[in-house]
């Protein structure tokens, strides 16, 4: 049986680094990132010299550990090449360490352990999965142990504060001790293949990019839709809200990688510095532009009447050339109808209709061409055309689609998000992690929307509908593509 590792490309081959997982025991690092790890081991770029270290504050070992994790795992290994003992042999590279960063020097012990081989300058990576609270207290422990090295790495994500300022004191305590080349601020949705693939599709062929302005494009919608609640998640969320935990981030970003100069190469500084830019140039959303909306369920989810958003709608312009008068309609929510992130560019009608009139068709097709990015599930591309219907009858026009569906084309398991950045961070590639002007700069452009709608109370709607957003589009004689 071939195993992934053999087919492995150089250019996927990662070198033998150590991970340290603070907070190791809780739920990112049980749901996401140990999974992504073992996902990577059975594909040959995690190898049997790497090491990995769970760290927390109470004494953990292996049967317990590998009990909480498993189920996690259970689905990702069906089908898995490597088979049954897999998650044995997985194993043994984890190790523990039982550490209260709160307290000095507790990171000497770990350091005895790890430093003799970092003297080679091997990868060291360290994943603050804990609290931004405590991100201080984990830095000066790192560092008090002598393990801030040129090589050391070190990863977070958000929530890194509730606007400019906070973010801005958090990253600077974890500047106090990392170099911006050494930190790591994780967007997961960078790291989703389909996101990946917007930058291929626009950079790597001629066909769109010649078409990517306002010359051409009437609108874009990005839409990021799901189906589940807050659930267990109620005490975070209630405190940030649809705008901090989706917009900030996730719909930002996608709205950079699709408004984006081409840079002039795929490295982290020139892909960031271009979506910066784009940043830079959003347009501060008015009043009008912005629609808030709660579903029905969430205060008693919550426990209490509330006024925080778990849905947001924006209309977004870009001050720039390329995108000048071209409405960017983004929307995201939680409980509704379907789970589906989707990228919509609907292009422009066509100048002069020659079939109209003239008996040559007796129907009018009004069907702009339109790209449509599935970013997930069922990740793919499909590009809506006009054709002629086949047989007698004149020139009747229907619209058709060319459809690539990227599971059914390259036959296998798109990766996870988290199975690529861990290991771009390994080779120490920042491109898709957040440089500290883009992440400040996207909340100069939240803060305000904030102060604006912490206003208002949020328009209530019903679990399983695509939100209150209607308006927003019919006004401008438009509606949105909803994800098929
Ligand atoms: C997280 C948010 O960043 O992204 C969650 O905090 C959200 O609220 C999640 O559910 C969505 O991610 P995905 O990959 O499931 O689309």
């Amino acid at each position: 049986m071939m195993t992934e590792r053999q087919i492995l490309p150089k250019s996927a081959i990662v070198p033998n680094s150590d991970y340290v997982i603070i907070g190791g025991m809780g739920d990112l690092s049980l749901r996401k990132i140990f999974p992504a790890l073992l996902l990577r081991y059975a594909a040959g770029q995690v190898t049997n010299d790497f090491r990995l270290f769970v760290v927390g504050r109470q004494e953990i070992n292996a049967r317990d550990f590998r009990e909480k994790l498993e189920p996690h795992c259970a689905s990702l290994m069906s089908g898995l090449d490597g088979g049954e003992g897999l998650i044995d042999r997985f194993m043994e590279l984890v190790h523990f360490a039982c550490v209260d960063i709160s307290q000095p020097m507790s990171m000497a012990g770990l350091a005895e352990t790890l430093l003799p081989e970092e003297s080679e300058g091997r990868p060291i990576v360290f994943y603050l999965s804990i609290a931004s609270s405590l991100f201080s207290a984990a830095c000066q422990r790192i560092h008090e142990a002598g393990l801030v090295l040129p090589q050391s790495r070190l990863v977070v994500e958000k929530p890194l504060g509730h606007d400019r300022a906070s973010s801005r004191e958090i990253n600077d305590e974890l500047l106090a001790v990392f170099k911006e080349d050494q930190i790591y601020r994780i967007d997961h949705y960078l790291g989703k293949e389909t996101v990946q693939n917007l930058m291929a599709l626009r950079f790597a062929n001629v066909i769109f990019e010649a078409l990517w302005n306002n010359r051409y494009i009437d609108n874009i919608q990005i839409t990021v839709a799901e189906t589940l609640g807050v659930g267990g998640r109620a005490d975070y969320y209630d405190n940030y809200g649809a705008i901090r935990d989706m917009l900030q981030n996730h719909l930002l970003q996608l709205l950079c990688l699709v408004a984006m100069e081409p840079p002039a190469r795929f490295n982290a500084d020139q892909v960031r510095n271009e979506k910066l830019r784009v940043l830079q140039a959003l347009r501060a959303v008015s009043a009008e532009n912005v629609v808030i909306g709660q579903y029905q369920e969430y205060p008693h989810e919550v426990g209490a009447t509330t006024s925080t958003e778990t849905y947001v709608a924006l209309k977004v312009l870009i001050d720039n050339w390329r995108w000048a008068g071209v409405p960017f309609y983004i929307r995201t929510g939680k409980k509704l109808k379907t789970r589906a992130s989707e990228i919509v560019i609907t292009f422009k009608n066509r100048p002069h209709d020659i079939f109209a009139g003239d008996g040559v068709t007796d129907q009018e097709v009004e069907i702009p061409n339109r790209l449509i990015i599935r970013v997930q599930p069922h990740e793919g591309l499909r590009l809506l055309l006009t054709s002629k219907e086949p047989g007698p009858g004149g020139m009747r026009l229907f619209p058709s689609e060319l459809n690539l569906s990227f599971g059914e084309t390259f036959n296998e398991r798109l990766p996870e998000a988290y199975e690529r950045l861990l290991m771009d961070i390994a080779r120490g590639n920042q491109t898709l992690f957040m440089r500290l002007d883009e992440v400040l700069a996207a909340w100069d452009f939240i803060d305000p929307l904030v102060d604006m709608v912490t206003k208002r109370f949020p328009l209530l709607y019903n679990a399983g509908s695509m939100g209150p957003a209607d308006d927003l589009l019919t006004r401008d004689a438009r509606h949105w593509i909803d994800p098929k």
